[in-house]
């Protein structure tokens, strides 16, 4: 595939893997964005689900105002800010032995209205190592067969913090710089939602199940959804369904939180990655 540029804007977009992901040049993200150009931006994320840049420089209050321009900021709910609550500061120090973001998901799923998105930039990053991967959900569902996909339709799945959050991650969280609530006043959240969900914008169908967060199917146990769940969770992350992205400092990515999961990889030993995230309010998933 080429890149594609947008003749009013000057923004050239160029896929980087066959699955997901697409790297944006063209557009300077901590200036005051025109109407056009966060209308190219949506529709590269749309059709890319992931969108990367580079070389971009802004500050906090630029970042809010960047995300701003494609809804409402999303508040985390369990993760400890240093100040500001709209800001996520990822910081994984020399020593740490876990990470943010250290299995497969989709961003806070277990909340009603999971966000639709997150602008993550890189601070400070190592040489090498310390890669995010993505994965395409819509393909992880349409790759399924016709029978999975009539077993699925109309099962949902119950989607909890309290792997991540809580008594149940206080060594995950004392082992890392970046801390979650874990405290005696946590009340774990959990909805439920459908294990394949249609995007809100593109009206296609993704796979909707993740390793952080979904815990059982609706109406099930635990040991009785394990078997299948495991395989789905583990089926959305197959390679072809993947790209991944290797920071450098000033890189952001920008990714649609309703048909794509996230992973970072944790390989980089005793360097320091510094990373700050905005996310965008979503809606309830169907
Ligand atoms: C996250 O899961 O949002 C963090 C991703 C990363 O630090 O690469």
């Amino acid at each position: 595939m080429s890149d594609v540029a947008n003749s009013q804007t000057g923004i050239t977009v160029a896929p980087v893997a066959g699955a997901l992901g697409a790297e944006v040049s063209g557009v300077d993200l901590g200036a005051e964005l025109g109407d056009a150009e966060v209308a190219a931006i949506r529709e590269a994320l749309l059709q890319h689900c992931v969108i990367f840049f580079r070389d971009q420089v802004f500050d906090t209050e630029a970042h809010k105002r960047l995300a701003r321009r494609f809804g409402d900021i999303f508040v985390h709910p369990f993760f400890i800010s240093d100040g500001d609550p709209e800001i996520v500061t990822i910081v994984r120090e020399p020593g740490d032995t876990r990470i943010v973001g250290e299995d497969w998901h989709s961003d806070t799923q277990m909340m009603a209205e999971p966000p639709m998105g997150a602008i993550l930039i890189a601070l400070e990053v190592p040489e090498y190592g310390g890669d995010t991967l993505f994965a395409n959900q819509y393909l992880a569902y349409e790759a399924l067969s016709d029978g999975m996909k009539r077993m699925l339709d109309g099962l949902k799945a119950v989607n909890s913090d309290r792997l991540v959050a809580g008594p149940a991650a206080a060594e995950r969280s004392a082992s890392r710089a970046t801390k979650a609530r874990t405290d005696d006043g946590w009340r774990e959240t959990a909805n439920a939602h459908p294990v394949v969900r249609t995007h809100p914008e593109t009206g296609r169908k993704a796979l909707y199940v993740n390793h952080s967060y979904t815990i059982r199917f609706d109406g099930m146990s635990e040991d009785e959804s394990r078997p299948l769940l495991d395989w789905l969770m583990d089926w959305g992350h197959r390679p072809e369904f993947t790209c991944r992205f290797r920071w450098r400092a000033g890189s952001v990515a920008f990714w649609d939180n309703r048909c794509s999961k996230h992973i970072a990889v944790d390989d980089i030993r005793d360097a320091r990655r510094i990373m700050r995230r905005v996310q965008i309010a979503g809606d309830r998933p169907y």
